[in-house]
C-alpha cells in the first residue's frame, strides 16, 4: 500500500504535507508534489495534513482518479525530494477544489 497525491493538489501545493513524513518520500515539480510509493511506509501521517484532502491511500483511489497512482510513481524518479514546508502559490486558493486541473500539471 501506499499513499497517493490526487488532482486537488496541482497548482495548490501547499507543501503542509512534506515535513511530517519520516521517510521523506515527497517529491516537488513545479506546479504539484507527488510520493514516491516504492518508498512510502504508509504510516498515514501526511495525509490530515493537506488542508484541501489531496492526499489519499491508494486502497481508497476511485476509478475517477486511480490514474493518479501511476503518475505519482513516474514523477517521483523524475522530481527532486522536497522536506522543508514553502509558500504556497499566491493564487493557490482560486484553485482549490477546481475540477479538471490534470492538463494544467507541468512536468
Ligand atoms: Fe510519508 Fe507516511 Fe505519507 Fe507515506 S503515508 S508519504 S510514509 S507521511
Ligand atoms: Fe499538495 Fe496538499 Fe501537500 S496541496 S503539497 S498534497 S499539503
Amino acid at each position: 500500500m501506499t499513499y497517493v497525491i490526487t488532482e486537488n493538489c496541482i497548482k495548490c501545493k501547499y507543501t503542509d504535507c512534506v515535513e511530517v513524513c519520516p521517510v521523506d518520500c515527497f517529491h516537488e515539480g513545479p506546479n504539484y508534489l507527488v510520493i514516491n510509493p516504492d518508498e512510502c511506509i504508509d504510516c498515514s501521517m501526511c495525509e490530515p495534513e493537506c488542508p484541501i484532502d489531496a492526499i489519499v491511500a491508494d486502497d481508497d483511489l476511485t476509478d475517477e482518479n486511480k490514474h493518479f497512482l501511476e503518475i505519482n510513481e513516474r514523477l517521483s524518479k523524475k522530481w527532486p525530494i522536497i522536506t522543508e514546508i514553502k509558500e504556497a502559490p499566491s493564487d493557490a486558493k482560486e484553485w482549490e477544489n477546481k475540477k479538471n486541473k490534470l492538463d494544467l500539471l507541468e512536468e
